[in-house]
This record gives structure tokens, sequence and C-alpha cells, in this order.
């Protein structure tokens, strides 16, 4: 077994966008799923393609772009879930099925109402038809770090022998203590035949907040495969995050004597653009990748930092793609220099884009001082929502008086070039806003939830809105940026109803976004 050496297995668009308010559009996934190509991780677990025929389209989209890692789709143990795998992951040249069953007692009495030896019988013969469509088969006995020692041993052993290529040991409910979990990996080493001949692997959620120690503890002791997600995001407390355990296993070496393919350069990137997709902030003080995870208030700090950067800081910021000053462009920056940092973030841009950006770039530096890479990230965001119309907002006045409602006048330009203007007051700016929208797109939305955060730093800074809205029982969530925040939040609203209206034009009548409504049950 390749000893050195530990594969990254991404579960962002699986198990992360399981998790309530992460659901993404397959224009998203596809972005997110490009940029983990980028970030250079072993296996993408794409989705789960049985969980409704949107999540099957998405696996088989990102699959048809034959990225390069292996591309991964989730089955439960029966032959519907394992065909429907296969069928979405088959076009990529490296493709991967994932089958799993329940194994601890609680789930076998209340959830599966299934005898030990049926389960062993149900994985057996499920691992041996996905063998019969595709080499690479994973298996997870879920909620492997509840379940009895011996029985877990006798689960994997079938598995193995099934045709199991890569074993995964999950803590599903994040329960598991490092100590403890690394007795689980060291007793199914030395119980489990042919353990060596197959890659043992470990997904652990952070319930308790250990899910990044567990899985080091699990690496320790003999796994060679990480499940994660980038900013941990996931089912309930999220997953083991991604950065957290490429940049520990990285900054700590002489520990582990390990190394992962990852391009720790392209984690800040891959970070925002996981935080703008999905609307999750990013805490200022998570490890690696918040905002203030490089920067040293403390005067004690910043005098031993002037001496050496090493007496304070284990890692150099530049190693997770973090420029040097963080202020990088201003007025008097050209298109090259702006479409080069672009390119840096992590962003595609053709010309068009490139084009309509830079024109924004160049407002947003005459209304603003300086322009930081959240201004650069937000700005082609702001691109992308509007991109496809058929609404682009042209204008918004805001009257605003404290004690008296709000008036706002909205004009909005539609495909033909038509401008069509509405006035409306309200209790509140945003309010007003948002209703003169509904009045002139005839698009009724229930605003559920209004998220205002600062994509970067000064009086000046940008606001970054994300909106959770429902349509016709469906939610949705949309983002806007700007330094104006009624017209943010306006930006987000839009994009919304831009979208609903396509898929409309397409057919598509529900769109589910930020449920899990269509979700098998797992
Ligand atoms: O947490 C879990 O057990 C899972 C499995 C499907 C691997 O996500
Ligand atoms: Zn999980």
């Amino acid at each position: 077994m390749n000893s050195g050496h530990v594969k990254i297995f991404d579960t962002t668009l699986r198990d992360g966008e399981q998790a309530p308010g992460c659901s993404m559009t397959l224009g998203e996934k596809l972005k997110i799923s490009r940029a983990l190509t980028d970030l250079n991780v072993d296996i993408i677990e794409a989705g789960f393609p049985a969980a409704s025929p949107g999540d099957f389209n998405s696996v088989k989209e990102i699959a048809d772009q034959n990225l390069g890692p292996i591309i991964c789709g989730l089955a439960r143990c029966n032959e519907d879930d394992i065909n429907k795998a296969f069928n979405a992951v088959k076009s990529s040249e490296n493709h991967r099925i994932h089958v799993f069953v329940a194994t601890s007692s609680i789930h076998r009495e209340y959830k599966l109402k299934m005898a030990k030896e049926e389960i062993i019988k149900n994985a057996v013969s499920s691992i041996s038809l996905a063998k019969s469509l595709c080499d690479d088969i994973e298996f997870s006995p879920e909620d492997a770090s509840r379940t009895e020692l011996s029985y877990l041993a006798e689960v994997v052993s079938a598995a193995i022998e099934a045709g199991a290529t890569t074993v995964n040991i999950p803590d599903t409910v994040g329960y598991t203590v490092p100590d403890e979990f690394d007795r689980v990996f060291r007793y199914l080493k030395n119980n489990v035949k042919n353990i060596e001949k197959i890659t043992l692997s470990v997904h652990c959620h952070d319930d308790l907040g250990m899910a990044v120690a567990n899985s080091l503890a699990a690496v320790k002791a003999g796994a060679r495969q990480i499940e994660c997600t980038i900013n941990g995001i996931g089912e309930r407390a999220g997953n083991c995050s991604l950065e957290e355990i490429v940049m520990a296993i990285k900054t700590r070496k002489e520990h582990f004597n390990l190394d992962t393919n990852i391009k720790s350069e392209r984690l800040y990137p891959t970070s925002r653009m996981v935080a703008s997709v999905t609307g999750i902030q990013i805490p200022r003080n998570k490890a690696i990748v918040g905002e203030n995870a490089f920067a040293h208030e403390a005067g004690i700090h910043q005098h031993g930092m002037l001496q050496h950067s090493s007496t304070y800081e284990i890692m150099k910021p530049e190693d997770i793609g973090i420029s040097k000053s963080n202020l990088v462009l201003g007025k008097h920056s050209g298109r090259h220099a702006f479409r080069k940092r672009v390119e840096e973030l992590g962003f595609e841009a053709d010309d068009d884009k490139i084009n309509s950006a830079f024109i924004e770039f160049k407002n947003l530096a005459d209304a603003k001082k300086d322009i930081y890479d959240g201004d650069i990230e937000a700005l082609i965001m702001n691109i992308d929502t509007s991109i496809g119309g058929p609404w682009t907002l042209k204008s918004l006045e805001i009257n605003s008086l404290s004690g008296e409602p709000s008036n706002a006048k909205v004009s909005l330009i539609d495909e033909k070039g038509t401008v069509y203007s509405k006035s409306m007051s309200a209790s509140g700016p945003v309010e007003a806003a948002f209703s003169a929208i509904k009045k002139i797109t005839e698009v009724n939305l229930t605003l559920k939830k209004f998220d205002l955060h600062s994509p970067t730093i000064g009086s000046d800074a940008q606001g970054e809105v994300t909106v959770n809205v429902e349509h016709e029982g469906q939610s949705y969530r949309g983002s806007g940026t700007s330094v104006d925040i009624v017209e943010a939040g306006s930006r987000a609203y839009l994009g919304v109803i831009n979208r609903i209206i396509r898929r409309e034009k397409q057919g598509i009548k529900s769109a589910p976004q930020n449920n899990n409504i269509h979700r098998a049950p797992i």
C-alpha cells in the first residue's frame, strides 16, 4: 500500500450539499467540481444519483466533463441505487460507485429492522452487483464508530471478499474521540483478512468538534483516504474540513510523514468560492481560511512577527493562496492585472465576462478606495448571477426617513431592452425595493432569510447579501453584492427571479434549491 500518501476524497457536492441551506444549482456544482479539480483532489463524490432526477443529472453532467479526478456516486445497498449511480458516473474515465449500509445496533434495530447476517448478505450482494459494473468500489458501514468491533470486522471482511477496493469507516454522528478511533482502525488492521490489499478510508462528522482530530487519528492508525469537505460543510455540524486536515498533514510533515496531492495555494480561493455559492460564511476565527487566521493584532505578536514571521506563524498565507498584501488592485490597475487576479482566485472567465467585470471593477474603484480579493470575488459572483437574464437592474432610488415608511423606485430592463419602473412603499427600504421588483417581474416570492456579510474591511466595504426565499413551495437562495446594501439585496432577489423564469421557460416546474425534500433517506 502507498504508505506515504493520503488520498483526498472530497464530498462537498454530496455530504456537504446535504446540509440544510447548502443545496446548489447544476451550474454551481460544475463550477465547484472544476475548482476541486484545480485543487487536485483525488476523488470527487459528486452526489447521490438515486436521491432525485436533479441529483442524477448533476452527477452525470460532472462525470461528462471527464475532469481527471475519480468521479464517485453514492448508492444505498439496492439494485436501483447502484444502477443509477453507475449510469451517472460511467462517462468519466475514472469513476467509482460508493455503496453503504448502516451496521450499528441502533440503526439495525430502529432504522433498518434487519439482523446482522441480513445486513452482511445485503452488503455482499450489492458490492457484487456494483463490481459487475465497475472495478472501483467503495463500501461504507454507516455509523461504524458505534458498531460492535467484532461485527464491524466481519462486515469489512465480507465487503473486501465481495470486491470492495476502498473501505470507508464513518463516524456518522460525530461521536468518537481520537484514541477510541485509533483503536477501531488498529483493530480492523489486525483482524480483517486482506485489509492491506484495499484502501482504508475515514469519514468524520464534527458534532463534538473533533472531525479533523479523529480523521488524523485514523490516518496515524493506517487510513490512507480522508473524506472531507471544503469549509467543513455537511450534515448538522458538518464534516472534516478539507483545508484544515490538508494543512495539518503538510505543516506537521515530520509528525505524520505523509503527503497529499493537494495544491495548497488553491485552498483559499476554493474556500471562498464554496462560501459564496452556498451562502455559508466562514467564521472569522476559522482555522486556515478564516479572516483572522493570519491576522496578528496583539502588540507582542506584531513585534515578534517583525523580527521573524516564524515566531507566531506556523504557515505562510501564500501557502494557502492568500496574496501577500491582500490589497491587490486599485483605480489605475489595467485589464491585464485584473484578469490575472481573477484567474488566480480560481474563477473561469471568458473575454465577455472579463469585459463586463472590468467595467464593474472601474465603477467600484470610483466608489471605494481599496479593492481587495473579496471585492473581486463578489464582483465576479454578481456577474455570474446576472448572466442569462431576463431582468437586469437599471437603477434603484430609495427614500427613507426614520419613523416614516420607506419608498423605493426600481427600474429594471428586460431582455428586449425595455425599461420598466415601479415605486413602492413599505416599512423598510429592503421591503419596498423587493415589492417593486415583484410588481415588475410578476414573480411572487416570500422572503425567508436576509443575511448581510462584508467580504472585505473598512467603512466603505461592500455588503454581500444572501437571500433565502420561497416560490410555489420551493426554496431558493441568491446572493448579490454592492457598496449599497439595499442594492445588494435587490441584486440577490433579482438573481433568484431570473433563475425561476429561466427554469420555467425550460419547462422545469419545480426547482428545489435550499431544501432536502427530494432527498432519499440515508
Ligand atoms: O456519514 C456517513 O456515514 C455518510 C456515509 C454515507 C458515508 O455520509
Ligand atoms: Zn457523512
